[in-house]
């Protein structure tokens, strides 16, 4: 019995000792969150001012004319999601040194939180003002590029995925359920 509880605490120890990620790994995933977001900022703010300078109640024409002139900042949000996927992975497998800091596990699903947020509401507003269809194009691929940013940081933060997929649901579900199911 006795040596069953050395054998069942040493296991334990050996599955406490190797974390998935350091914290000084997170801190550099937490970094390019940041400089993600502040792109991805940049992009929403044009989104924003081009969606809100259409007409209301757009015809199809004043549709296709808006989702073009929305075109380069989706592809630009999309873009930049793939750069920082590709940063962050080879990150993940401990192939680049991190700077010493302090954001955690918590920390970076705050700031993915809140990116995913800027994102979903931003589009919220656009499908709402020009519809679906229109922007539908540029938004697939979008959303396939945040589901690789958030499945690559879920193996760093378990459970950010489920997290973050409850906000896009929320937000989005009603407007572009099809797109939310885009990320599984
Ligand atoms: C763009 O609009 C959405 C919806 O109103 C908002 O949530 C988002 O913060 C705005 N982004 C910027 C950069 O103004």
């Amino acid at each position: 019995m006795k040596a069953f509880f050395v054998i069942l605490s040493a296991l334990a120890a050996s599955v406490l000792a190797t974390p998935v990620i350091s914290e000084r790994q997170l801190e550099t995933q937490a970094d390019e969150i940041d400089k993600l977001t502040a792109v991805v900022l940049q992009h929403t703010a044009n989104i924003n001012k081009t969606t809100a300078a259409a007409p209301e109640n757009p015809d199809l024409l004043q549709q296709n004319a808006a989702a073009a002139a929305l075109a380069p900042d989706f592809q630009g949000i999309t873009n930049a999601l793939t750069a920082a996927t590709t940063i962050l992975t080879k990150r993940a497998l401990g192939l680049e040194k991190a700077p010493r800091g302090a954001c955690g596990g918590d920390c970076l699903l705050v700031k993915v939180k809140f990116l995913v947020w800027e994102i979903a509401c931003t589009l919220k507003f656009v499908i709402i003002k020009l519809g679906l269809a229109c922007v539908l194009i540029y938004l697939t691929p979008l959303i396939l590029a945040l589901a690789g940013l958030l499945k690559c940081l879920d193996k760093v933060v378990a459970g950010l995925l489920f997290a973050v997929k409850g906000i896009l649901s929320a937000v989005l579900g009603a407007v572009a359920g099809g797109l939310v199911g885009l990320i599984i």
